[in-house]
């Protein structure tokens, strides 16, 4: 087997992070250096005791889970208890973890990561507001050109937003950040709502889950019909858009995605458009490219990934 792929995952749980950081532990390909925990659809004491609770669910208690930004960089803290629920993954009823939180602060932890290792090693896959990359990136600006590649979930054009009109969750939450990592001049590939509304958690997806018959098959299932909820009611589908996998299964199999290099920047001053991602799809501008915007997938494909990866999970 080629040499596993180091990724460190920075996260909200969040019950689509959830099933984002089971298929990385499900996946002999990859290297989970660690989780680094950010404020975002809760605040930071659910999200790093989620995190630790789904490294559990997973039975890979030895996961290295950090705590990292309790707040955005600049602006307040907005969570999202209308969709995750009070605990940030309501759905199962998952046990108090029992692993500990590491010492170091994810910031320190990412920094000394991606410095410690060989250059071009490590891939940094944020599935909540960019606070903590952006923190790392401003303490010590030579990781920047050892980061193997920035896969985010975040933005979003042609869908429009889902926390306002303009804007998407992880990057209103925290544009200051969203601004600097962006501009970092590291590869970066974005997975938007563009992409990620393309991939609904149907009734007959949920129930594959579930008929697994394993722990973290029925978690799942569980997870994804909480989760599920409130997008169904806002756009009247069957089933959900599932956000954050889409790193993770990008990192597995890229040609399930399809998009283009453009630019992306990120509305900072206007409270109208706070956090919106201004998308250069078209190549209207003359501002240089940056991300590689994904917008199609691969729906069926990703859905037969995540199912086959997560029946290898107790
Ligand atoms: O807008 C969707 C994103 O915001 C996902 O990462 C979800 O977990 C929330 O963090
Ligand atoms: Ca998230």
């Amino acid at each position: 087997m080629p040499d596993k792929r180091k990724i460190i995952i920075d996260t909200d749980p969040g019950q689509d992070d959830a099933v984002a950081i089971l298929l990385a532990l499900a996946s002999p390909e990859l290297d989970v250096l660690g989780l680094t925990a950010v404020a975002g659809n809760v605040p930071l004491h659910l999200t790093q005791k989620n995190a630790m609770k789904i490294c559990e669910l997973a039975g890979k208690p030895e996961t290295k889970v950090f705590s990292g930004a309790i707040r955005p960089l600049v602006r307040q803290l907005v969570t999202a208890e209308e969709v995750h629920g009070k605990t940030g993954l309501n759905g199962p009823d998952l046990p108090e973890p029992t692993m500990k939180l590491q010492d170091k602060h994810a910031v320190e932890f990412i920094i000394e990561t991606i410095m410690g290792e060989a250059p071009a090693a490590v891939t940094l896959c944020p599935l909540g507001p960019l606070t903590n990359i952006a923190l790392a990136m401003s303490r010590e600006p030579r990781i920047v050109p050892r980061i193997q590649e920035i896969v985010l979930m975040g933005g979003g054009l042609f869908e429009g937003g889902n926390v306002t009109p303009a804007a998407e969750f992880n990057i209103y939450v925290d544009p200051h950040a969203a601004d600097i990592v962006l501009k970092c001049g590291a590869p970066i590939v974005m997975m938007p709502l563009d992409v990620t509304h393309k991939a609904l958690t149907t009734a007959k997806r949920i129930a594959a889950f579930r008929a697994l018959g394993t722990r973290v098959g029925v978690a799942t299932a569980e997870l994804l019909e909480f989760f599920e909820r409130f997008d169904e009611d806002k756009y009247g589908t069957d089933g959900g858009p599932l956000h954050d996998p889409c790193v993770i299964a990008y990192l597995l199999k890229p040609e399930l995605f399809t998009g283009r290099f453009i630019n992306v920047s990120v509305e900072t001053a206007s409270e109208l458009t706070m956090g919106m991602t201004v998308a250069d799809w078209w190549g209207v501008t003359k501002r240089e490219k940056n991300v590689t915007y994904m917008r199609d997938i691969n729906h069926e494909g990703f859905y037969a990934l995540l199912t086959e990866r997560l029946a290898r999970l107790p």
